[in-house]
């Protein structure tokens, strides 16, 4: 992991398969750096703003597994996120924030790019365009199996039903799996993967210490 970020503010991003525990993980962070005196922002993706929910209510809702083409599901997320770095988080790093942010473009280049497979060199430009050069300082990969991931999604409803991607393949979801599991080891400066499969209170001692750690 890169020691001391060198921009402004804090960027932490949470990724994972479905049902890897990111908001308890996010919720328990926040509180910890709160108690340090951070101003921390947790947010997510898609979403964050009015109109990336309005679009998240779209992606995850709109028809069946086949109305939307993979193309304007890329984009829909691009759009959701140029407006969430634009209005939200850019600012606060600005201002030398600490933001959460549960889902980002890490999201895009293993959902849309390795498990629907578009053109990944296009995923990297829309990168390029959406958060030019602010990438996170430090992004957590929970890693669950797949069978773990679905028991959990199948047995909350704070969100809704089972939504369009969620109710894709199970070899849709394993490839997911294996995407991050793959970006992971691509950016190692980057990532922290653990578990998220364990005991919530461990899981979150030891993202704290590889906090910790990164930030020297
Ligand atoms: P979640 O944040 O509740 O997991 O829901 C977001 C869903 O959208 C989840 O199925 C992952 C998916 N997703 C993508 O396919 N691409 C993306 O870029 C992002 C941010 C999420």
């Amino acid at each position: 992991m890169r020691q001391v970020p060198t921009e402004p503010g804090l960027l932490l991003t949470f990724e994972g398969p479905e049902g890897a525990g990111k908001s308890t993980q996010i919720s328990l962070l926040a509180d910890v750096l709160r108690q340090r005196g951070r101003t921390v922002l947790t947010t997510r993706e898609p979403g964050g703003t009015p109109l990336g929910e309005e679009l998240r209510r779209l992606i995850k809702h709109f028809g069946g597994p086949d109305s939307v083409s993979d193309e304007a599901e890329l984009l829909m997320f691009g759009a959701s996120r140029a407006q969430l770095m634009s209005h939200v988080i850019q600012p606060h790093l600005d201002a030398g924030g600490v933001v959460l942010c549960d889902r980002f473009a890490d999201s895009t280049t293993v959902y849309q790019g390795l498990a629907r497979g578009l053109d990944a060199g296009f995923i990297e430009r829309l990168h390029e365009f959406t958060l030019g050069h602010r990438w996170p300082d430090l992004t957590i990969l929970l890693d669950v199996t797949v069978d773990t991931g679905f028991a959990r999604v199948h047995s909350r409803q704070d969100d809704g039903p089972v939504d369009r991607i969620e109710a894709e393949s199970r070899q849709f979801h394993e490839a997911v799996r294996e995407g991050f599991l793959t970006l992971a080891k691509r950016h190692p400066e980057r990532f922290f993967v653990t578990s998220g499969e364990g005991d919530p209170a461990a899981i979150h001692q030891t993202i704290l210490e590889a906090l910790d750690h990164a930030l020297g």
